[in-house]
């Protein structure tokens, strides 16, 4: 009797921390080479307008106790449906003038991941690429295929002309410095949840003017997309063909586990250290999350679309590097 009341009396007086476990969230809405002088306060606000609605379904999933993986791809489909970034609606457009779409989701929990490869009619690429993680024995479906799929699964599916925004909406292209030719951008979301769970999600129209069915980093897992309840969980933004070569995503995990690096360290030792001065690389970014909650968030262009929140109660959202 003792003992069942002493099980008792620790259940209630732990479960408020139960209840409060900790969380952490951070997105971006793509890194380039995006200046002040074209971009007006009033868009600039936009932009933030955008990146705080994404943060606040990401945090109201969190602070319920939701998984990370129904925060990530929630925050991914609502920028996927924002015309301002390059992914889902407002993505840039091919040398074809088409929308080739690629999308990326990862659980920590068991490194199950999902993504879908160069898909123009299903309207929420992320959730085409959580479906193959979870309703498929494969990691990666393309084109045709990934479509089929989608349908299949019951997603909701477009006409090619869904995704192209009219001239008065904002198209996240038109940021970026038009005498360099770093026009692209990518969305993304990683979390860590009140369970202890890690997940990253990542979505994108890939490269303005991309040729020959061109692929970017943030389908390819380990490049772009990344998550280990080991270390972190990181999702990337920028150059995606040096993203790949440099397994960008998972070496910052790796820098934690192999070397006992923390997420801020192993994050600049990656964007800033190993990625400085490359030859054709145009920079780009990484937001991360590691497994105790702390945020990373570096990049090497002068902006980032971006945001974190904490259970602790911060929260921010920033457009340049100042
Ligand atoms: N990071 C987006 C891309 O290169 O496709």
């Amino acid at each position: 009797m003792k003992k069942v009341f002493i099980f008792l009396t620790f259940i209630v007086l732990s479960f408020p921390c139960m209840a409060q476990g900790k969380w952490s969230i951070a997105l971006h809405g793509g890194a380039g080479a995006m200046s002040r002088d074209r971009i007006s306060p009033e868009r600039e606000q936009r932009y933030k307008q955008g990146l705080q609605r994404a943060l606040d379904i990401g945090v109201a999933i969190l602070e319920k106790g939701g998984t990370s993986l129904d925060a990530v791809e929630a925050v991914v489909v609502y920028l996927e449906d924002c015309p301002l970034f390059n992914a889902g609606r407002g993505a840039v457009f091919t040398a074809d003038n088409r929308n080739e779409l690629d999308a990326a989701i990862m659980s920590g929990i068991d490194l199950d991941a999902g993504a879908v490869i160069n898909v123009g009619d299903i309207k929420n690429p992320i959730k085409a690429a959580k479906a193959v993680m979870d309703n498929s024995p494969h990691v990666i479906l393309t084109g045709i295929g990934a479509s089929k799929f989608a349908r299949e699964q019951g997603l909701e599916m477009v006409d090619s002309g869904y995704f192209r925004v009219s001239k008065d909406e904002l198209a996240m292209v038109e940021m970026f410095d038009k005498d360099k030719n770093e026009k692209f951008g990518t969305v993304g979301c990683v979390a860590l949840d009140q369970h202890g769970s890690l997940a990253a999600a990542t979505s994108t129209g890939g490269m303005s003017g991309k040729k020959y069915g061109r692929v970017g980093d943030v389908p390819i897992i380990g490049a772009g997309t990344y998550a280990s309840n080991t270390s972190c969980a990181v999702s990337g933004t920028g150059h995606g063909e040096f993203f790949i070569r440099y397994t960008v995503a998972s070496d910052i995990a790796r820098l934690m586990e192999y070397k006992g690096m923390s997420v801020q360290e192993a994050a600049g030792e990656v964007i800033h250290k190993k990625m400085n001065n490359l030859k054709g690389y145009s920079g780009g970014g990484v937001i991360c999350v590691d497994k105790d909650g702390s945020i990373a968030l570096e990049f090497s262009t002068n902006g980032m679309h971006r945001g974190w929140a904490k259970s602790t109660g911060e929260s921010v959202v920033a457009v340049f590097k100042d």
